[in-house]
């Protein structure tokens, strides 16, 4: 008996802290969620009024006791939304809150809200249509960026600079064709954007616990009320199901990995040792003790911003991998990943969208740094080939003889005299010069998809008859 006292009380003073009243306190830290999905009142609400409508036009509750709960809960909408709400802990999450306000509100009839379904469905129903919504407003969000970098390209269409692989030039680009492939990036995201709305576009509300209910209830018209596409199938996926938020962070990943990229070629390209573009006042800050320095803290946030999404996608799926069919509360820990990634994804977006809009591109640069490198040694084998007759692996050779010696003489292709070359190989004519410059270069690359201007521009016709 004394040994039993003892033994609890060291164990209580163990819990220490803000734990020190014991095992209750500790389950309500570990068991509520309403911290965070109070962000999903407005859905709640919103599924709850479709509920009860459909319960009342199916008999299953009286028009009276809807009409109640109707406007009792636009009331907790409005209250809710002005800030005159107390969210309480002990009340565990948004579902239990809203419903706890409710009896107050209007009484016995709250208690005829939950009947044919279960807070499986409904947590997931509301966390699908916020998924939904946000998926809406990042596919608004890349269309401006989209924008912005279709109003760059053409702007630059003509406006050379280096091609880079292994970030060492390669060959002569437009800035134009530049912007126009982070346009088919971002392209691309926004149609995983629209594949993921139409995927999640079923409605759950209705599969009750996991078995679905004996009530006689109407799933087609709650799902058409919420702007659903469709009820869902199974009772048992429904509220196991978590997919919906598993491709919201996919897709994050992938576009916040684009985002990255992007990123980093504007901490490159405005370093002054490249000098491409200045980035504006608005997304960059000055150093407190090196007046000189312009640090472009905007983009480097973005691509960090990328760290912690990637981590919300590995954290959910490793919650999700272990678990048993159907709802286990592992999966209240969804909500606070998907959160924190939509927030990094709009502001990384908002950031890109504005600093592309904004940083002045300076075109001498790119053209001077275009032109060093000898980046038109493939336009001088490809004019042997095509104007001497000489195989490609000889006009390689030729080549790079020529480059070798404007090295050794430490000027560009095109400053090689013509008696130069001529000793190189004896069939270059002065004709040669036309394609040495990096304009010429540039504009002979006509192939679908290529850096020529006039390419470019058909390029930018295609995205803006679709954006
Ligand atoms: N707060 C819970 C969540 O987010 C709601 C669902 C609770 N369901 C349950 N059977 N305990 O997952």
């Amino acid at each position: 008996m004394a040994d039993d006292t003892t033994d609890t009380k060291s164990s209580n003073q163990m819990w220490g802290g803000r734990f020190a009243s014991g095992p209750d306190a500790i389950m309500e830290e570990i068991n509520a969620s309403i911290g965070f999905d109070k962000k999903l009142f407005a859905q709640d609400i919103r599924g709850s009024i479709a509920h009860a409508t459909m319960l009342a036009h199916q008999g299953i509750i009286s028009a009276d006791d809807k009409d109640k709960i109707v406007h009792g809960l636009n009331t907790i909408l409005s209250e809710i939304e002005s800030g005159n709400f107390e969210f309480s802990r002990q009340l565990e999450d948004i579902h239990m809150n809203v419903e706890a306000r409710l009896a107050t509100l209007i009484g016995p009839a709250a208690g005829r809200l939950h009947t044919a379904r279960s807070r499986n469905d409904q947590v997931a129903l509301d966390f699908r249509l916020w998924v939904k919504e946000e998926l809406q407003k990042t596919e608004q969000m890349l269309t401006g960026l989209i924008a912005a970098f279709l109003d760059r390209a053409e702007e630059h269409a003509e406006s050379v600079m280096p091609g880079f692989t292994h970030l060492q030039a390669a060959q002569p680009v437009t800035f134009g064709h530049h912007c126009m492939a982070y346009v088919e990036m971002f392209g691309r995201d926004r149609s995983r954007v629209r594949h993921a709305i139409e995927h999640l576009d079923e409605s759950p509300i209705g599969a009750a616990a996991l078995a679905g209910t004996g009530y006689p209830i109407d799933r087609h018209m709650t799902a058409k009320a919420l702007g659903f596409r469709e009820p869902t199938r199974n009772s048992i996926d429904t509220v196991s199901d978590r997919d919906f938020a598993i491709e919201f962070l996919s897709i994050a990943a992938i576009a916040g990995m684009h985002l990255s990229r992007l990123a980093e070629e504007i901490v490159i390209w405005s370093t002054p040792q490249f000098g491409f573009v200045r980035l504006s006042d608005a997304f960059s800050t000055g150093s407190s003790i090196m007046p000189q320095k312009k640090n472009p803290d905007a983009a480097e946030l973005v691509r960090a911003k990328t760290g912690r999404i990637n981590g919300s996608l590995v954290a959910l799926l490793t919650i999700m991998k272990g678990l048993p069919l159907a709802y286990s509360k592992d999966m209240q820990e969804d909500k606070e990943q998907v959160f924190d990634a939509a927030e990094s994804l709009e502001l990384a977006i908002a950031a890109m969208t504005g600093m592309v809009r904004d940083m002045t591109v300076n075109t001498a640069r790119m053209k001077a740094a275009a032109g060093s490198g000898y980046s038109t040694a493939t336009d001088l084998a490809d004019w042997l080939v095509r104007e001497a007759g000489l195989p490609f692996r000889d006009a390689h050779h030729v080549t790079g003889r020529a480059v070798a010696l404007a090295e050794s003489k430490g000027c560009d292709l095109a400053e090689l005299p013509l008696s130069d070359l001529q000793a190189i190989h004896p069939d270059i004519t002065d004709k040669v010069y036309d394609v040495l410059t990096v304009e010429a270069s540039v504009a002979s690359r006509k192939s679908f998809g290529g850096t020529a201007p006039s390419e470019v521009r058909r390029q930018i016709a295609f995205w803006r008859a679709r954006n």
